[in-house]
């Protein structure tokens, strides 16, 4: 792998905009920023291929006009035309040589310059799996922010710059994309989109045959029989013939026939159990749902009584004498959990240094997998990073300086610093920063014992979603460009505190940087010193 990006940085780096090729575009933004100049790169190549096919047609067209007045004139009086000697030559050098040019001129491929340009940046194209990332993306931010499928496909979301719609092409590929995962959810929203954007008289190649084909079967495999049928009608009608079509309503007539067969004899107490366990299951709200609640806002679980005693203050970092002149502004986000915000502490010069350093190195977001203790990618994690070092920037150093001033622990056995970008629906779903119990391997190799604490640096606004959430605890952070959060996964008793779980919310418009330091438990013996228990 790291092979691979050295030969293509070294072989086509001079090429193109970005150093290499990699899949998984559609998890930051970062990357796709370049295809959007390679594309307009296209565009101008194309544009030349126009203008250089144009100025060949027009110059075939000044030798058909001339020749056609000519031979007009010849073939009236072929005789007395060819009495002029100079008629005579011409005829002879017009034949033998200039009609051959033209033939040459007629043949000649103007395409050259767009072909190979396209030939050498299709190599570093998305592929099928980032236009299949980019389509769960979007079927995942409707999930989490209760998007009506109408409202998406129209484009009207919340703070976007420039508006966009879905075509019902469109939307059949979205449906199509959801019904390969078996989701037949979203093709039953996706597919129905599409049938509507025709049916309200959008021109388009999308074929309702296909749709209403995908749609029937979604609406089955959800348990409609009686909608599949409708739309399995509406198929027929529209190709009596449609095999499987056919086939599917005999299919749903028969059992359709035997659901009836089986209602008559079925009694009111299995009706009765079933609508019981419907009720426990609306009672108890799995994690996926209090996650999505706090990313749109809503189930926040903080009292007033607990509200007036969060504060804000000036912070001096405990008498630290770089702070003591100019405190830092502190604010309490919430209780418990302690988490504290620190707001103006980071600037815009060193937000720019600190993204520019990420960006040739920013690669799929991996995770600890807890059977192998090894890195992986996962659907769960959205977004791409990559490391800084201290040693590489005064930057980077005089950041690390600020956290351990500012948290009052050792910087120097925590992990380098990560920088994260997330795209449109990047995210990472909820997870503790810290090692469990079961997985006491989790932070082996560094030697510094487990994460005692988080340092989150929002190094951007984000137009709508992308929260930090604490799902156990109902607690929402919204990014604010140039604020830090900070607070302590371990007891200090080095308990992990299970209340910390968190998530970062799918981004729904806009682009999120976060920069964070997990510090560890090393170095910190006299800076936060142990407890027996976790209440200490
Ligand atoms: C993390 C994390 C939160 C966020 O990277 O571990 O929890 O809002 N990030 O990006
Ligand atoms: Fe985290």
């Amino acid at each position: 792998m790291a092979f691979n990006k050295i030969w293509c940085t070294v072989a086509l780096g001079l090429l193109l905009p970005f150093s290499c090729a990699h899949t998984d575009f559609f998890t930051s933004i970062g990357h796709m920023t370049d295809l959007i100049h390679t594309e307009k790169d296209l565009v101008v190549s194309l544009k030349d291929y126009i203008k250089a096919e144009e100025s060949k047609l027009e110059q075939i067209k000044k030798w058909a006009e001339k020749l056609d007045q000519l031979t007009d004139t010849a073939t009236k009086d072929p005789e007395g035309f060819l009495g002029h000697p100079v008629n005579a030559f011409k005829l002879m050098k017009r034949l033998n040589t200039e009609w051959g040019e033209l033939e040459n001129l007629v043949l000649k491929d103007m395409s050259d310059g767009f072909i190979s340009n396209m030939t050498i940046q299709r190599q570093f194209f998305p592929n099928d799996e980032d236009q299949t990332g980019a389509a769960k993306a979007l079927l995942r931010l409707q999930d989490t922010y209760n998007l009506d499928t109408d409202t998406l496909s129209r484009g009207n979301l919340p703070g976007v710059k420039h508006k966009s719609f879905l075509t019902a092409e469109d939307c059949f590929e979205l449906g199509k994309i959801a019904y390969t995962e078996a989701d037949y959810y979203h093709t039953e929203l996706w597919m129905e989109q599409a049938l509507k954007q025709l049916d309200e008289g959008e021109v388009s190649s999308a074929d309702k045959v296909y749709i209403l084909d995908y749609l029937s079967y979604a609406v089955y495999q959800q348990g409609d029989l009686a909608k599949a049928m409708a739309l399995t009608r509406r198929l027929l009608e529209l190709d009596p013939e449609h095999q499987r079509a056919n086939g599917n309503m005999k299919y749903f007539e028969y059992i359709m026939a035997k659901e009836k067969e089986a209602n008559k004899s079925s009694t009111d107490s299995e009706d009765q159990a079933e609508k019981e366990t419907e009720v426990k299951k609306k009672d108890y709200l799995p994690e996926r749902r209090k996650y999505e609640m706090l990313c749109r806002g809503e189930g926040l679980k903080m009292t007033p009584r607990r509200q007036k005693r969060l504060f804000c203050r000036y912070y001096d970092g405990n008498r630290n004498p770089r702070y003591i002149l100019g405190p830092v502004k502190q604010e309490d986000e919430w209780d418990k959990p302690r988490i504290v915000r620190f707001l103006d502490i980071i600037s815009d010069e060193e937000i720019e240094t600190v993204k520019e350093l990420a960006k040739p190195r920013l690669s799929r977001a991996t995770v600890h997998d807890p059977e192998t203790g090894k890195l992986t990618t996962a659907h769960y994690r959205v977004s791409k990073s990559a490391w800084l070092s201290g040693y590489e920037s005064p930057v980077v150093s005089r950041i690390n300086t600020r956290i351990q001033d500012l948290t009052g622990l050792d910087v120097s056995t925590a992990e380098e610093l990560q920088v994260a970008n997330y795209g449109v629906g990047g995210q990472y779903e909820p997870h503790f920063d810290f090692g469990r119990k079961d997985e006491p391997d989790a932070f082996k190799e560094l030697g510094t014992g487990n994460r005692i604490a988080t340092w989150l640096f929002y190094m951007s606004d984000v137009s709508a979603g992308g929260a930090t959430v604490f799902p156990e605890v109902g607690a929402s952070v919204w990014p604010r460009k140039g604020t830090a959060v900070f607070w302590y996964n371990l007891f200090p008793s080095g308990e992990g505190d299970y209340s910390t779980r968190h998530a970062a919310c799918p981004v729904l418009v806009g682009n999120k940087w976060v920069s964070n330091k997990w510090l560890h438990e090393r170095g910190q013996e006299f800076r936060r010193p142990c407890t027996l228990s976790e209440l200490e």
